[in-house]
């Protein structure tokens, strides 16, 4: 369990604010390991979102290195951080993301359709993430007909269709009761136990962070772990 999935290193990252760079992120540096759950807090606008979607390859930092289960990111063309994207990597958008068009059943089977899966296996592996997550029953809802809750949780069974290493989910429980929350948290934590998969969470709520195993500040550009209980 003491294999590095994540490494971070001294990763920077300008955003061009009123016509003037702006470095969001100053050198950030850690390492995560495999079936590690890590809460990254923050006040808004700190970069949590900046930083998961540097994490994902979804954006480029101007320095430093960003390593993935082995994979180097930064040194990866688009085509390949695609690729990575839809196996090693499950990214949690902050809205959920799904695609209002698409039923329950279709969200969740996308990311297998882009990897070639063929078509009884995308039906078995989609129903089988739809017990999963609680939601049988559902699989021909659209988006909108589904509460915040059960939104979040069609958004972890598309990242977690092909079995990913590891899952980016941005701000999972924001608008969200706190029943609702938890089922969230501990859906996670099932997904970590069941496949060793390994979890970071970006929150602004600092109750979330009693869920994780590490937790770490990201303020004035910097990330620096918050020492356990
Ligand atoms: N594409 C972009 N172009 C210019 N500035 C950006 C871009 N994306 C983010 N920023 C700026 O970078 C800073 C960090 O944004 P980011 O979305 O990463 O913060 P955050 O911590 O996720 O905030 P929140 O908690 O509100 O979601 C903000 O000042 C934001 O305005
Ligand atoms: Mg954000």
């Amino acid at each position: 369990m003491s294999e590095i999935v994540v490494a971070l290193r001294d990763v920077w990252k300008y955003y061009t604010i009123e016509s003037r760079p702006v470095a969001v992120l100053r050198g950030v540096s850690a390492t995560i390991k495999r079936g590690e759950i890590v809460g990254i807090h923050g006040p808004s606008g700190a970069g949590k979102t900046t930083l998961l979607k540097i994490m994902a390859g979804l954006e480029k930092p101007d320095r430093g290195e960003v390593v993935v289960d082995g994979y180097l990111l930064t040194a990866l063309d688009d085509k390949a951080l695609a690729t990575l994207r839809n196996t090693v990597i499950g990214f949690v958008p902050q809205d959920a993301g799904l695609i209002e068009e698409l039923t329950v059943f279709e969200n969740i089977e996308l990311p297998l359709l882009i990897a070639g899966v063929d078509k009884e296996e995308r039906r078995k592996r989609v129903e089988e993430l739809i017990e999963y997550i609680g939601l049988r029953g559902r699989e021909k809802a659209l988006p909108k007909y589904l509460s915040g809750g059960e939104r979040q949780r069609v958004a972890i069974a598309r990242a977690l269709a092909n079995t990913p290493s590891v899952i980016l989910a941005d701000e999972p429980t924001a608008n969200l009761d706190w029943a609702n929350a938890k089922r969230v948290l501990q859906l996670f934590d099932r997904i970590r136990r069941d496949f060793g998969t390994t979890i970071v969470i970006v929150t602004h709520d600092p109750r979330v962070l009693e869920f994780t195993d590490r937790k770490f500040l990201l303020e004035d550009g910097l990330l620096r772990e918050i020492p356990g209980l």
